[in-house]
C-alpha cells in the first residue's frame, strides 16, 4: 500500500533481507569469523540484515545458566566488534522475541516426524550426547526455520553443514503458503564458496571447532597474542621441510590458508616468500600475522564488552524492531491457522 501512495526513491527501493545466528556455546573462533562473521559484516549494507543469538537453540545441549548469560552477551558484543553495526542491521538474542517460540510451534505441527529423524545434526549431534537425547534436539531444526520465516527472509548465509535445515525450512514455507495461503518467503541458503576452511591446527583433516576439546586445536578471538603464537608454534605438520601448497600435507596448507587469509597473499606469493625457509620460521610469521589481525577486533570486543549497560540497551533496542516485525507476520499466521484474534 504505502508503494502505491508514495513511490519510492532509489534510496527506498526494497532491500531482500537476510537472517542468521549463532549458538553462544562457546567461545568464538577464528573460523567462524572469517567464514561467516566477515561476511554478514560485508552483506549488511547490501541488505536488509537482521542477526540474532541463538540461546534457545543453544540449551538443546546442557547449558550452565551463568555461562549461557555470560557468553550470549559475549557473542553479541563480537558481532559488534566484527564490525555488524547495530544502527544498519537488526541485532538481537533470540529469547528476547517470543514470536520465535510461537511460530515454532505452528511450524512443529506442520513437520513429519520423519523429516526431522534424517536429519544428519540430529542423528551426529545425538550421538555426540548421547546421555541428553531431549526432543528439543530433535525439533531443533524448527526453531531454525520459525527464526528465519518470521522475517520473511529471502537469503540465509549459514555454512554447508546447515543445508538441510534450511532445505527444510523451504519445505515448511511452501507447505504452510499451499495450506493456508501465500504467507512466507520461500528463502535461500546462502553459502560461502568453499576455499577457506580452516582446520584444526592439532588434526588439520578436521574443521576447527569452537567445542573441540584440545585447546590448542582452536584459535579463539578472545585468545591473546602469546595464546596465538603459542598454538601455531605447536600445530601438528608432517615429516615434510618446504612450505608448499599440498593438499596431502593438510597441516602447512592450513598454516598456509591461515597466513593467507590474514595477509592477503596468494599461496604462490608466500611459497616464494618461505622458499628455503623452515617451519619454525613459517610458524613465527603466521602466527604475528594472525595476532596482528585479529589485535583490532579484540580491542574493540573488550571496549563493547566491558560497558554491559550499553550493551544490553543495544540488544533491548535490537529485540524491540525485530519484534514490530515478528508481530505482524505472526499475527496473520495465527489468524490463517484459525486461533480467534486476541
Ligand atoms: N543452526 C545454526 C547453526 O548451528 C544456527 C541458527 C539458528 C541459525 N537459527 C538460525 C542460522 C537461523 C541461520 C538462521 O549454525
Amino acid at each position: 500500500m504505502v508503494g502505491i501512495l508514495a513511490p519510492m526513491t532509489e534510496g527506498q527501493q526494497q532491500k531482500k533481507v537476510i537472517l542468521s545466528g549463532m549458538q553462544p556455546t562457546n567461545d568464538l573462533t577464528i573460523g567462524q569469523y572469517c567464514g561467516a562473521l566477515r561476511n554478514w559484516v560485508e552483506l549488511q549494507h547490501e541488505y536488509e540484515s537482521l542477526f540474532c543469538v541463538v540461546d534457545l537453540h543453544a540449551i538443546t545441549v546442557r547449558q550452565e545458566p551463568a555461562k549461557l548469560r555470560k557468553r550470549t552477551l559475549d557473542v553479541a558484543a563480537m558481532y559488534m566488534a566484527a564490525g555488524i553495526d547495530p544502527d544498519v542491521s537488526t541485532l538481537f538474542v533470540q529469547s528476547h522475541v517470543p514470536e520465535h517460540t510461537q511460530l515454532n510451534w505452528v511450524l512443529t505441527c506442520l513437520t513429519g516426524f520423519g523429516e526431522c529423524s534424517r536429519m544428519t545434526q540430529f542423528k551426529d549431534k545425538s550421538a555426540m550426547h548421547a546421555d541428553n537425547v531431549n526432543v528439543g534436539l530433535f525439533t531443533y531444526p524448527i526453531l531454525m526455520a520459525a527464526d528465519i520465516l518470521l522475517y520473511n527472509a529471502d537469503l540465509v548465509p549459514v555454512g554447508e553443514d546447515q543445508r538441510q535445515h534450511l532445505e527444510l525450512t523451504r519445505n515448511l514455507a511452501e507447505r504452510f503458503n499451499f495450506h493456508y495461503s501465500p504467507t512466507f518467503t520461500v528463502p535461500e541458503p546462502f553459502i560461502p564458496k568453499v576455499g577457506a576452511k580452516i582446520m584444526s591446527l592439532q588434526e588439520p583433516e578436521k574443521k576447527m571447532s569452537k567445542s573441540d576439546p584440545n585447546e590448542k586445536a582452536t584459535i579463539f578471538m578472545v585468545d591473546t597474542d602469546e595464546q596465538i603464537l603459542s598454538k601455531v608454534k605447536r600445530a601438528v605438520t608432517d615429516s615434510g621441510t618446504t612450505i608448499v601448497y599440498d593438499e596431502k600435507r593438510p597441516g602447512v596448507a592450513n598454516l598456509m590458508t591461515l597466513y593467507s587469509i590474514t595477509t592477503g597473499k596468494s599461496n604462490a606469493e608466500i611459497e616464494r616468500e618461505f622458499a628455503g625457509l623452515g617451519y619454525a620460521e613459517f610458524k613465527d610469521a603466521v602466527g604475528h600475522a594472525i595476532v596482528t589481525f585479529l589485535r583490532p577486533v579484540r580491542e574493540r570486543y573488550v571496549a563493547i564488552r566491558s560497558d554491559e549497560d550499553a550493551l544490553k540497551a543495544t540488544l533491548k533496542r535490537g529485540a524491540e524492531a525485530a519484534r514490530e516485525r515478528a508481530r505482524k507476520v505472526l499475527r496473520k499466521v495465527y489468524k490463517k491457522t484459525g486461533f480467534v484474534e486476541f
